[in-house]
């Protein structure tokens, strides 16, 4: 009898430790731009997921993580992202689909990730109606209404009462703008114009003038983060908008730790509305910024690595509930309704929309031991995406 039992534990065990061998990698394929004009999105994400892996440990219930990076330069163009896309899940097999910066890359690859099955991450891509087009898309970023309505309603209570919006010309733009309106228009605000400019390379100085034509109280104005915020913000400058006494308010896309610097004093007391600073006050971000910053002292942690490593986050906790499975109908189960605490604050994945939900921050553009933050003085909690409501 005892003899059996002994018995039974020793192939109970053999077993266990040759399944554990046996388990297969865990193959994410990551779609990033990382070359072109949109190249610092794909660098800050593909920071966000291996410093995860590097402070958490590169394997998850068994399997080793194993990265594949394709670059879909420039990010905006669908039909290169969905290529990749499908040599990652023919060619390379992979078990999960992520990254995705850009909306065109986000919406070209949805049905590949419905057709294969796969779970698809997004850690940026921010048009609100992403997540509608498969059901086995999680994001961890945020979405244009959710990161515009706070900053609409902050502008109406605080004397701001003529806007003037001027967005980029596509869905992210489109929603912003949308939301804006919408939000503003119902806390008595005016909109004296609106414009939408081309998502690269816009020339801002004829929209500039007249946008001081109209005389508003203050500028509205989501671009997507990188040159086209520096332009912006130079070209108001140049054309004398800020003496004339109209204000910037915007997105954080403006106003991104990685152009920040680049602005520089013009951005100084500008407010938005983000879901990430890298001066939020929390245990869990000073961790994080220290660590970010002593594996990559060159970058200053974004919203963008933050996406990145909240979705590496999610993965390794969904993978931890399955059991190491990582099949598209039992992650997408597991991802609904998860909670943690991210870099960011508290965040969770609202299980009706698989979108993430979690606080948004009104801050004010400051110099923190002689550098530009944006400084945290207000929040709306547990906010979800009004663009679904
Ligand atoms: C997007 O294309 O969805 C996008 C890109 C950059 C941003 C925000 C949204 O800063």
């Amino acid at each position: 009898m005892k003899l059996t039992k002994t018995l039974t534990a020793a192939v109970f065990a053999l077993g266990a430790a040759l399944s554990a061998q046996a388990a297969e990698p865990l193959k994410i394929g990551l779609v990033l731009p990382m070359t072109g004009p949109f190249a610092a999105y794909g660098k800050q994400i593909e920071h966000g997921v291996k410093l995860y892996l590097e402070r958490n440990g590169d394997t998850v219930a068994g399997r080793k993580v194993e990265l594949i990076v394709k670059d879909d330069a420039p990010g905006t163009a669908g039909d290169v992202s969905k290529r990749l896309a499908q040599e990652l899940v023919v060619k390379d097999n992979v078990d999960i689909l992520a990254g995705f910066c850009l909306t065109p890359s986000a919406f070209a690859v949805a049905p590949l990730a419905t057709e294969a099955k796969k779970p698809m991450i997004i850690m940026n891509a921010a048009t609100s109606a992403i997540t509608t087009k498969s059901n086995y898309i999680v994001r961890t970023s945020m979405t244009l209404p959710q990161i515009t309505a706070p900053i609409a309603t902050w502008a109406a209570k605080n004397g701001i009462k003529k806007v003037f919006t001027v967005v980029a010309d596509y869905g992210p733009g489109h929603d912003a703008e949308g939301q804006f309106k919408k939000t503003f228009l119902a806390a008595g605000g005016e909109i004296t114009g609106e414009v939408r400019v081309p998502v690269r390379n816009p020339d801002f100085a004829p929209y500039l003038q007249k946008v001081k034509d109209t005389k508003p109280d203050a500028v509205f104005i989501f671009v997507p983060a990188g040159e086209a915020g520096i332009g912006f913000m130079k070209g108001f400058q140049e054309r004398g908008l800020a003496q004339a006494g109209i204000k910037v308010i915007a997105t954080g896309d403006l106003l991104d730790e990685e152009v920040l610097d680049a602005i520089g004093d013009p951005a100084l007391g500008v407010i938005s509305s983000f879901h990430y600073s890298e001066a939020h006050k929390s245990p869990e971000n000073l961790a994080y910024v220290a660590a970010y910053t002593k594996a990559y002292p060159k970058d200053r942690p974004n919203f963008m690595s933050a996406g990145g490593y909240d979705g590496m986050h999610l993965i390794a906790e969904v993978l931890k509930k399955t059991g190491g499975d990582a099949s598209g109908d039992k992650f997408i189960e597991a991802a609904k309704g998860m909670k943690w605490t991210s870099p960011r604050g508290p965040v969770s994945i609202d299980p009706a929309t698989r979108d993430i939900v979690q606080t948004v921050y009104i801050r004010k553009v400051t110099k923190v031991g002689g550098k530009l933050q944006n400084v945290e003085f207000d929040q709306v909690n547990e906010f979800k995406d009004p663009g679904k409501q």
